[in-house]
């Protein structure tokens, strides 16, 4: 009989004991992998840590800035298929965080017909980095997503991007300054970041506020701000604004360079579509970006708000030089440097969790990048104490 409707239909009585023998241990087993991950998650995954002290932890305004969208509608991931390397990181990486990736493919300069390059763009490899076209294209292709699905707000990282442990609690405070220079303390926006906006360049290498700026927040005690002489941004404000190594500055920005991550509203990615399109366009992306962000540059605004030191960063695996960037592995440049082998390595962020992946899934807390930092472990709640405030008038005159 192919299909035994019991037991005794089945077997011999002998047999029937190691079948049910069988039956019970399957069932013993079943119930210890289903308890099993559970209790693992709890005592070692970093995930469960995160979700623990994220719930626990009472948002300045928002828990929708501790979602797995970080408190925007949509992540976009920007990453070129052939990399697949840099897809298991930020794939890893995200998991580590919780946060929903949506991938946007990338753009290999070479693969753009010269009709589709932007007007005014010089074609002489040695006006614009080599690949650079091609990394404009990807990010024009999210903003068109985000265009096409009118989401009101998105979040756009680049494949590489890096995140300190306390990432989620890093944004409360930022959302915190972010509302509190746009005078919404009291409201109650649509977006957990206020409603002024349409950028929130929350991952550069360089971003500064008019030297005249008078509307600066301010988080004096962040111990996961990376100080300038371990960056060493393009663009740093002046140095006036900062009242300890370890200040983080929230504030209406004028410039920015790279875009390792950026929000952005619908009106935003229209305007940059726009701008950057359709348009005489013969600068990068980030740059062109930044000049968005000033009307005495431009007549396309944006308004812009950055941290400084930058919160999102990014990793750089290890290996030859030539692999890191697309930018230039798409390019001449390509095999140039591949003598020279360079570590795994990370750009702006303190407890980087590329860096600490290990120790990490292990259980470990994360480690600082220097060893000079006074503090050299972190999870999300060594940081839960920030304080941060609207810079006043008597601070601001005695910078
Ligand atoms: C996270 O919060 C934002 C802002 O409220 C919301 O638009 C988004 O849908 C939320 N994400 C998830 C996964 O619930
Ligand atoms: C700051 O300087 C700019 C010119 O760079 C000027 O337009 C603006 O009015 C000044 N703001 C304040 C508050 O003085």
């Amino acid at each position: 009989m192919l299909f035994p409707t019991s037991l005794s239909q089945w077997t011999s009585p002998p047999l029937r004991w190691a079948a049910l023998a069988a039956i019970a241990s399957l069932v013993l087993i079943t119930t210890l992998l289903w308890q099993w991950p559970r209790d693992d998650h709890n005592t070692y995954g970093f995930a469960g840590v995160s979700k623990a002290s994220g719930a626990s932890q009472a948002p300045l305004y928002s828990a929708d800035v501790y979602n797995t969208t970080l408190g925007f509608e949509k992540v976009f991931a920007i990453g070129l298929p052939s990399r697949t390397d840099k897809h298991d990181a930020a794939a890893l990486g995200a998991s580590m965080i919780e946060l929903d990736l949506n991938w946007i493919d990338g753009v290999k300069s070479s693969d753009l017909t010269p009709q589709a390059f932007p007007i005014g763009w010089n074609k002489d490899p040695n006006a614009h980095q080599p690949g650079m076209v091609g990394s404009w294209r990807a990010h024009m292709n999210a903003l068109q997503t985000v265009v096409s699905l009118r989401l009101s707000t998105a979040l756009i990282i680049e494949d590489d991007a890096d995140y300190d442990v306390s990432l989620k609690v890093q944004l409360d405070q930022f959302s915190h300054g972010a509302r509190a220079i746009q005078h919404q303390e009291s409201t109650t926006p649509h977006s957990p970041y206020g409603d002024h906006w349409d950028l929130l360049w929350l991952g550069h290498h360089g971003a500064i506020p008019r030297e005249n700026e008078t509307n600066i927040y301010i988080i004096p005690e962040d111990i996961t701000a990376v100080p300038v002489r371990h960056n060493k941004p393009w663009h740093v404000p002046a140095e006036k604004f900062f009242q300890t190594e370890t200040s983080r500055l929230v504030f209406p920005q004028v410039r920015g360079v790279a875009t390792y991550a950026y929000g952005v509203t619908l009106a935003g990615a229209q305007r940059i579509l726009a701008r950057q399109s359709m348009e005489h366009m013969d600068q990068n992306f980030d740059e062109k970006l930044g000049r968005m962000c000033d009307p005495e540059e431009e007549t396309m605004v944006l308004r812009c708000i950055a941290p400084f030191p930058t919160i999102i960063g990014a990793f750089k695996r290890q290996g030859p030089k030539s692999w890191t960037s697309d930018n230039w592995f798409d390019s001449k440049a390509q095999g140039k440097n591949d003598q020279e082998w360079e570590p795994a390595r990370s750009v702006g962020v303190m407890y980087s969790v590329m860096l600490n992946m290990k120790r990490l899934l292990l259980g470990e807390k994360a480690k600082a990048q220097f060893d000079d930092w006074p503090v050299q472990e972190s999870d999300m709640n060594a940081v839960r104490a920030l304080h941060g405030h609207l810079m006043d008038e008597s601070e601001l005159k005695h910078t």
